[in-house]
This record gives C-alpha cells, sequence and structure tokens, in this order.
C-alpha cells in the first residue's frame, strides 16, 4: 500500500516502517472466540450431527450453506452510480439452510437491522419491525474496515434499491440463523456490530472461491444476447471446477438465466473452517435449453479490478 512511497524517499520508508500502524491498534477486531473449539472432535455440517456439541465451534444451526449469486444486467440505481462489476456476476448472500434443505429467517430480532423485512410476521406470530437507525455500512466504518466496504460496493450490488439495505437484509434474515454468527460466539469481549462486519467478511472470503463468471468464460460460456445456451453446458462447466451441482436459477419461464447457489457442508466455524462443496439439493428452475445468458447494459457496468 505504501510503495509509492517507498520509491519515493528511502528515508520516509524508514520513518514510516518504524511507526507502522495496524488497523487493530485502533479498531476492535472481528474474530470469534474459538479457544474452546481447539480440542473437539471434527465433523462436517449436517453429517453426523451428534459429533457437533458447540455451536460456536461447527454450524449446528443452519449447517447446509449456500454462496449465493446473482447476473443482473442492470440495477435501477445507475444514476446514483450503483453499477455493476464488469466480468463478475456479484454476492447475493451466504444462507443458513437446515440439514432437510428447510430453512429458518430473522432468528434474533434483537439484531434487527433490515429496513424493509421479507415479511412483517414470524410463523409464530412475532412481528419483524422495519429498522430505522443508522446504516450496517456505519457499523462497518466503525470497524475501520474501509476495505471491505469498498469491496461490497464493488460486488454486493442491490436492484431497485441501496446496496447497504440488501446487506442489512442479508444479516438480520440470514446470519441470524446461523450458528456460528451468534453473540455469545464473540463472549467475553462483544463489541456491538462485530458479529455483522465478521459476516460480511465472511461473505465475501466465500464469494471469492466462486468466480462464476471466468469459471464459464474460461469454458467458452460468455453473455451473449445472441446465442443460448444449455443447462448442460452450464452445470457441467462448474462442476469441472467446483466437483458439485450448483443451483441455477432462471426468470422469463426458466430461460434467463440469472442466479446460482453453491451448496456445502463446513467443518469448523464458516468463519474460518472449510467449506465443502456438495451438489444441489434444490432442482433448477431453468429449461432444459434455449437459455440466454444476457450481456448486461453497457451503462449498468463498470470496470473493476479485484
Ligand atoms: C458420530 O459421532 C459420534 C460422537 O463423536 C460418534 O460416537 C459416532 O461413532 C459417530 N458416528 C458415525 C457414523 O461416524
Ligand atoms: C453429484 O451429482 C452428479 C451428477 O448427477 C453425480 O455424478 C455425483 O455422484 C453426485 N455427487 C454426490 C457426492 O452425490
Ligand atoms: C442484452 O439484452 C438484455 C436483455 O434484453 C438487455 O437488458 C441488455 O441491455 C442487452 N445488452 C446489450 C449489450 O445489448
Amino acid at each position: 500500500m505504501v510503495s509509492w512511497f517507498l520509491g519515493a524517499s528511502p528515508v520516509a520508508a524508514v520513518l514510516l516502517a518504524a511507526s507502522e500502524v495496524h488497523a487493530s491498534d485502533y479498531f476492535p477486531t472481528t474474530y470469534p472466540n474459538i479457544q474452546a473449539c481447539v480440542a473437539l472432535p471434527l465433523q462436517y455440517s449436517c453429517e453426523n450431527t451428534t459429533a457437533l456439541t458447540n455451536s460456536c465451534c461447527n454450524v449446528v444451526k443452519g449447517g447446509l450453506v449456500l454462496q449465493t449469486q446473482y447476473w443482473d444486467t442492470y440495477t435501477g440505481l445507475e444514476f446514483y452510480g450503483q453499477l455493476l462489476p464488469s466480468g463478475s456476476w456479484t454476492i447475493h448472500g451466504l444462507w443458513p439452510d437446515n440439514c432437510d434443505g428447510s430453512y429458518d429467517q430473522y432468528c434474533d430480532l434483537t439484531r434487527q437491522y433490515d429496513p424493509d423485512p421479507s415479511l412483517s410476521v414470524l410463523p409464530d406470530g412475532t412481528p419483524v419491525p422495519p429498522y430505522t437507525g443508522p446504516s450496517v455500512k456505519t457499523f462497518i466504518e466503525d470497524f475501520g474496515r474501509w476495505d471491505l466496504l469498498k469491496y461490497m460496493e464493488t460486488f454486493w450490488i442491490n436492484q431497485g434499491a441501496p446496496n447497504e439495505d440488501f446487506w442489512a437484509h442479508e444479516f438480520s434474515k440470514h446470519a441470524t440463523c446461523t450458528s456460528t454468527f451468534d453473540v455469545a460466539c464473540y463472549e467475553p469481549d462483544y463489541k456491538e456490530h462485530q458479529d455483522v462486519v465478521n459476516f460480511y467478511e465472511t461473505v465475501v472470503k466465500v464469494f471469492q472461491l466462486y468466480p462464476t463468471y471466468n469459471m464459464l468464460a474460461a469454458a467458452g460460456i460468455v453473455p451473449s444476447n445472441w446465442t443460448t445456451y444449455t443447462l448442460a453446458q452450464i452445470t457441467n462447466a462448474l462442476y469441472s471446477q467446483t466437483g458439485a451441482i450448483p443451483y441455477l436459477g432462471c426468470s422469463g419461464d426458466g430461460v434467463v438465466l440469472d442466479e446460482v447457489w453453491y451448496f456445502h457442508h463446513v467443518l469448523g466455524t464458516e468463519q474460518y473452517g472449510h467449506f465443502k462443496t456438495i451438489n444441489s439439493t434444490t432442482p433448477s428452475s431453468c429449461k432444459a435449453d434455449g437459455l440466454w445468458y444476457y450481456e448486461r447494459t453497457p451503462t449498468s457496468e463498470r470496470d473493476v479490478t479485484y
């Protein structure tokens, strides 16, 4: 980060090195407390669940983990500079399904930051109030994570509403149902919103395992408004790199490709543990052939570096 400076002045470089500053000197850390996990038996989530005794050490709740991505062709907020990253799909989230494929949502209403909840009452009758406090963006800033924020602004893009609303939605709807992001997992030194920032770091990490655009392009599958693809072509290209069948989602009567979900079992925590890809448990909503993988509207994209 300081290489331009080093080149410019060796004297200044020495001074800079001597007084090197780490964000952690000023900002709280984001990691969970996994000291109690060190001696526990290892097991992937949803495999032998009797072996999983500590819900902060293993994904005991929400152990069928989905890394989900979108292929949108526009954002609707281009005028405000909300653009899609060229050459990349975008982040949707990291979802905690139960081992049987069902899922829970809004599991901890003390951490409800979603301004536009997807339901107004939970199945048990508890209301889910829309959040009106400071944006989750300020939580990230409070931890000094401008690097993370920049990445999220580039790759975690909403359609029809600001990006930060989407990030808040994903945390409160989904992360609160993943056991390793429970507040208790950060004790005894929990700092408010530490779990939120730690979740966002984790989402980015897992998203980076799946460069969908590049995997498809490398197999000759590029966005086109002239040629269609078959579901098998797309599935096989991704299978060849991940060893598992992802879920592919299509809108427009099943012919417009716009989603991919990668399924996992996780060893250890989601934060630091190992993600093993497994076949999708959800049948594709795409037709077998004639699939459009549309080019984006050029004015909806920007060039990005990553
Ligand atoms: C599941 O885990 C329990 C507890 O660690 C162990 O006793 C049992 O043998 C395991 N079962 C299988 C099928 O591996
Ligand atoms: C995943 O699905 C493929 C294709 O149906 C199959 O060949 C493979 O055995 C499956 N993998 C597992 C682990 O079930
Ligand atoms: C390709 O088609 C999509 C869907 O109709 C459209 O939104 C997009 O602007 C088109 N892109 C180009 C480069 O023509």
